[in-house]
């Protein structure tokens, strides 16, 4: 089994609210730890972006259940490759609110991977996406807000 990664993009459907993302995140975690998969969310009202990491069966197995949830839409993968190393190997799923982050250093962080300070997933490379989930991730181990803080221990 080789480690591998996995970048998607999707539209949450219109229903989609704060408690259902919080019974989301508690179920995904609890199983991405038994399975040893690793990695990270990033939502906002009109996009999700998710990096899996793990065993490529297991990931593969995961995004054909992901991609039949009724909670999103418009899945779009960005990419699917061998890793050499886990880049989110403390989270069983970091989860991040793009909307709840500080609206400069968003921007900022927006302009640095894409063409413009909008968190639009749809229109990035692979490369640019996980440049910016690593920058959110560094966000998140360096932050004390408990609601964005879930990692896998
Ligand atoms: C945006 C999004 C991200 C998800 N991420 C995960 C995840 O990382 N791990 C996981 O087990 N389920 C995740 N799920 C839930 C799966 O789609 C699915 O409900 C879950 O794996 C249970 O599948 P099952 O009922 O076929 O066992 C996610 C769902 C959505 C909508």
């Amino acid at each position: 089994m080789r480690l591998a990664r996995l970048i998607y993009t999707s539209r949450p459907t219109s229903h989609f609210g704060i408690s259902e993302m919080v019974d989301l995140l508690e179920k995904a975690q609890h199983s991405n730890q038994r399975n040893d998969i690793t990695g990270m969310l990033a939502f906002s009202n009109t996009g999700f972006l998710q990096v899996l990491e793990g065993s490529s069966e297991r990931v593969n197995a995961l995004y054909h259940r992901i991609a039949i949830d009724p909670r999103h839409h418009q899945l779009s993968l960005i990419a699917f490759s061998e890793a050499s190393e886990r880049e989110f190997a403390d989270w069983s799923m970091a989860a991040l609110d793009v909307v709840g982050l500080d609206a400069s250093r968003r921007a900022a962080t927006l302009l640095q991977y894409g063409t413009s300070a909008v968190f639009d997933p749809f229109n990035m490379s692979a490369s640019s996406a996980l440049g910016l989930m690593v920058a959110w991730r560094t966000e998140l181990a360096t932050s004390s807000t408990s609601q964005s803080r879930t990692s896998a221990s």
